[in-house]
Order: C-alpha cells, then structure tokens, then sequence
C-alpha cells in the first residue's frame, strides 16, 4: 500500500528507530513543535517576558484549531483540559425540576463523566447508556435515551477505548428536536477526522492537543455555536474571560461575547505555541485525506489481526470506527512495556492494547505491531 505522506515522516526523529502508534494517547514529537518549544524558551531567554509573543501564540493556535473544525476563532475558547472544558459548559447550566438529565455513555471518557456526576448536588441527574465494546449501534441508541427531561447530551465522537464511532450530527438532531444541548468530546477524534460543526451543527465541541493533535497536554480548546454562546454564562470564569482582560476591575463582572467568556485564567501559553505548531502542519496537509488515509490503515489492521486470530475489541467495520484498533490482552500494561522493547510504542487501556496510527505511520508499521503482540499473546 502506498504511503501518500512518506515526505513528511522527517519531521519526525522518532519514527528513525521506534514505530511510533499511540496516537489515542500521545502522538510523535515532529522538528515544527520541538522548534515552537525552543523559540518559546529564546523568547523568555532573551526578553523575559512578552505579553504580545505569548498573546500571539495563544491566537494563533485558537486559529488553526478553528480552521481544522470549520469554525471562526471567536467560537473557540482556550482552557486547560478537556475536563475543564466540560466542567464550564456545567457551570452555565440550570439543573431545572423537570429537565435536569444529562444522557452519556458507559464507554465516554471517565474523566468527563465525572464533571457530569459531580452536577448531582445542582440537581443534575446522570443517565448512562450502556457501551457496547466493538458496537457500531452508539448513535440510535443514545438519540433514543434522549427525551424533554434531557438538558445535556455527551457525545465521544471517537470513543479512547475501541474507537467506536457517533454520528455527532444524527445525536445532536436528537438533543436539538428535544431541547437539550450537546457536548461533543473530540479528544480521540480531532486530527484524525474531519469535523465541521457548521455542516454538522455541532453545539459544544472540546479537543485537548496530545493525542492526534501532535501536540501535549495543559491545553485545550471549546468551541461552542455562536448563538448558543450569548445565552450562555459560565460561573466557572477568570480574567480572561472578560470584555477587557486587562482592565483590572476587581468589582466589574462583564462576559466577553461569544467563546471567549468561557476563558478562565492566563492561557497556558507554552502549550498553545505547540498546539499552534502542530495544527499547523496538519492543516497544511488537510484532515480530510487524513481521515481517508487512517480509514485504509483501519482496513489493515483488522485485515491483519483476522488473520492472526487477535481478539478484536474494536468495530468490525472500517466505517464504524477511528484510527484505534483496540485488540483485547491479558495483562495490558505488561504487554505495552513489551511492545516498547520490541520497539513498537503503543498504549493499554484496561484490557487491551491500542494500535493507533497517524498520517505518518505505514501499513507495514501496522502489521509488523500486530505480528509483534501475536507473538507475545498466542
Ligand atoms: C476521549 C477523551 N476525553 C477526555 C480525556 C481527558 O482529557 P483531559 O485530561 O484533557 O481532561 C481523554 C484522555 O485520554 C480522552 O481520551
């Protein structure tokens, strides 16, 4: 199979000497973000401190991450962490008498469930749909949970364990027709495939770096729809979320329009000239024959892992899953750390080992990992 992005695995020293495929957790480190982290480090060195350069940098990776979602920049927030994300979208809702449900999944990303859970003392209500390993039935059967009561509906578009996939737009008509409002987690989809929440009319939206953003952790980004944004007040807040960050008024309490009140304090500048790298060589090369390249490796992977009698946890379907194929294991950690001395990075989760590939993966990278784990498990 031919690897249309071979120029570009260059930039990526890693992949020199290991074969790198964990981007469900932490992708490669490529020469563009490692270059953003030493000029932020030249920056501090040489003129210790610059409001305008750390500003820049936060701006720009608000922008890329807008294009890459089809979203304008001011539909975007910067926050820390996706769980923060989901704990501000909380904090502007009103847990009502009769509509205080939130609907999710067993297989959403503990984390984000816990924000949910922790709404229970402001009247919230948590409603689980039961995940199904390797289902491709997540869609109706959440679109279904949804009634009048339901005030918030979270989605995992990717899910981090088997990379089963929801159709955001079929879950967010369903949360629209009934009232409610939908939170997407797009942590293990972002990068991987193409979002455009304008044709998808996607609500709320949040997608932290590290994973197929090529990026790290300390930062994530909200979008959340423009109109949705002005009724909406978050009492989870900080300077940065105001009209004016540097009035300085302690006793004035203003909400910048649209995302940006979801801002909290001082952006985590350091991590957005790297996110702001990183987008902006996947921009360039365009999510969309991403998507299409991950989908073929998909293929592969279940193609190889029939073949080598690998109990698959992920979707059968190619079309029903993610870049992850998730392959159940005895002793997952133990198997991962063998992985790595045989060369192959790769990532546990519970009980299975996830082989997720990104653009600058090969097809024979995919096999040469599913062989290696066939040779430690049967
Ligand atoms: C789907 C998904 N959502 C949320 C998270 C947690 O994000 P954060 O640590 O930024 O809150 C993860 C982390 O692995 C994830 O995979």
């Amino acid at each position: 199979m031919k690897h249309p992005f071979s120029s570009f695995r260059k930039l990526f020293p890693i992949l020199e000497h290991k074969v790198q495929l964990s981007s469900c957790s932490q992708s490669a480190l490529s020469l563009p973000v490692r270059r953003a982290i030493d000029d932020y480090l030249e920056v501090w060195q040489t003129r210790g401190a610059d409001w305008g350069y750390w500003m820049e940098q936060v701006d720009l990776a608000r922008a890329e991450f807008a294009r890459m979602i089809h979203a304008d920049a001011a539909d975007v927030a910067v926050l820390g962490s996706v769980s923060d994300a989901a704990s501000s979208l909380a904090s502007t809702l009103r847990f009502d008498a009769d509509r205080h449900d939130i609907v999710t999944t067993t297989l959403d990303f503990p984390s984000i469930c816990h924000v949910w859970l922790a709404q229970a003392p402001r009247g919230a209500r948590v409603r689980f749909v039961p995940g199904e390993a390797g289902s491709s039935t997540a869609t109706e059967r959440i679109a279904d949970a949804i009634d009048a009561r339901t005030a918030l509906v979270s989605v995992s578009q990717a899910c981090y364990y088997d990379g089963q996939l929801v159709d955001i737009a079929a879950t967010g008509r369903a949360a629209r027709r009934h009232g409610a409002i939908q939170f997407v987690d797009a942590y293990q989809s972002a990068g991987a495939i193409d979002i455009d929440v304008r044709n998808q009319d996607v609500d709320v939206l949040a997608a932290g770096a590290q994973k197929y953003l090529l990026g790290i952790p300390g930062i994530a980004f909200l979008y959340v729809r423009p109109e949705l944004a002005q009724r909406l007040t978050p009492t989870m807040t900080g300077w940065f979320g105001r009209v004016n960050p540097f009035a300085f008024d302690p006793q004035g309490l203003d909400f910048a329009p649209g995302a940006a009140r979801f801002n909290t304090g001082t952006p985590p500048m350091m991590c957005a000239s790297v996110a702001r790298a990183s987008m902006q060589l996947l921009n360039e090369i365009g999510i969309a024959p991403i998507e299409a390249y991950l989908a073929q490796l998909s293929d592969v992977a279940l193609e190889e892992a029939r073949r080598l009698g690998l109990s698959v946890a992920s979707p059968a379907s190619p079309q029903a899953k993610g870049a992850n194929t998730a392959i159940r294991v005895p002793n997952a950690p133990q198997l991962e750390a063998r992985m790595l001395e045989a060369g192959y990075v790769v990532s546990a989760r519970n009980d299975v080992i996830r082989i997720a590939p990104h653009f600058y993966n090969t097809a024979e990278d995919v096999t040469g990992a599913l062989r290696a784990l066939a040779r430690l498990v049967l």
